[in-house]
């Protein structure tokens, strides 16, 4: 089984059910993050503007095309994910919020996209700490750089601490989720699953390096959240 394939398995029917409520407490803030991503792509790309967005790994809450769909009228998007489960209850909810005829759903990765598919930004929001090794880290990165007009804005937002490295923040995530109802076993069984099932970049340098081999330029960071980083950053 590929890298891609054990990332997108981990999102079969169960956990997409329980996507919705998880997003929010695993990730401190992220309806802001969702939000500023979807400001700092319209700073860049001006307000008011007709633009088509390659949204990859959307599958979940459909957040990105509901934020950004909401804030600009003229932003049509393209929706990648390779879980069926977390792609369908995206589109349910992005077809619920009166977006369906402005998103495409692509049922794959976004090597599967043609090379000609060209698009003005692009989103990777919590897909990449699910990948493991930097080889595929690379390759979905150089993917999206590919079809990427030069210039175009990409935001970047992922985990960016090995989790062991970090006991505190480790610790203050578990405690997050007791102070949000779940019991001692159910903190301890969300800690292990997190230090087994995940490989997040190095630190931001890291993060920068990929970004570099890709073909973008030099992030800028615009949201922080215990193991989370938030980037936008160019294609050259
Ligand atoms: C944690 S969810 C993030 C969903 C959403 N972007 C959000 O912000 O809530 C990660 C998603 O990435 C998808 N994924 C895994 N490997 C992928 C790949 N190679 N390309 C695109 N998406 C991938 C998974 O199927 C899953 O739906």
């Amino acid at each position: 089984m590929s890298q891609t394939d054990q990332a997108a398995q981990k999102f079969d029917s169960s956990r997409a059910e329980e996507y919705e409520r998880q997003s929010r407490i695993a990730l401190a803030g992220y309806e802001a993050c969702h939000e500023l991503a979807a400001c700092l792509l319209a700073a860049s790309l001006g307000s008011g503007t007709e633009a088509l967005l390659l949204v990859a790994g959307a599958g979940g809450t459909g957040n990105e095309i509901l934020t950004a769909g909401g804030l600009e009228p003229g932003w049509r998007f393209v929706a990648v994910d390779p879980a069926p489960a977390m792609l369908d209850l995206a589109m349910d909810r992005v077809a619920r919020a009166g977006l369906g005829d402005r998103t495409t759903a692509v049922s794959g990765t976004v090597a599967d996209l043609p090379l000609d598919d060209i698009f003005d930004a692009a989103t990777l929001i919590g897909v990449l700490h699910h990948l493991p090794g930097d080889g595929a880290k690379r390759a979905i990165l150089s993917d999206i750089a590919a079809r990427l007009r030069p210039g175009a804005p990409f935001v970047l937002a992922c985990n960016h601490y090995p989790y062991a490295s970090q006991p505190l923040l480790l610790a203050a995530w578990g405690e997050r989720w007791r102070m949000l109802g779940a019991t001692p076993d159910e903190v301890q069984a969300k800690l292990g699953r997190i230090l087994q099932g995940a490989d997040p970049p190095d630190g931001e340098q890291a993060v920068a390096a990929l970004l570099a081999e890709a073909g973008f330029d030099a992030p800028l960071r615009f949201f922080s959240s215990l193991f989370w980083g938030a980037w936008i950053a160019r294609k050259l």
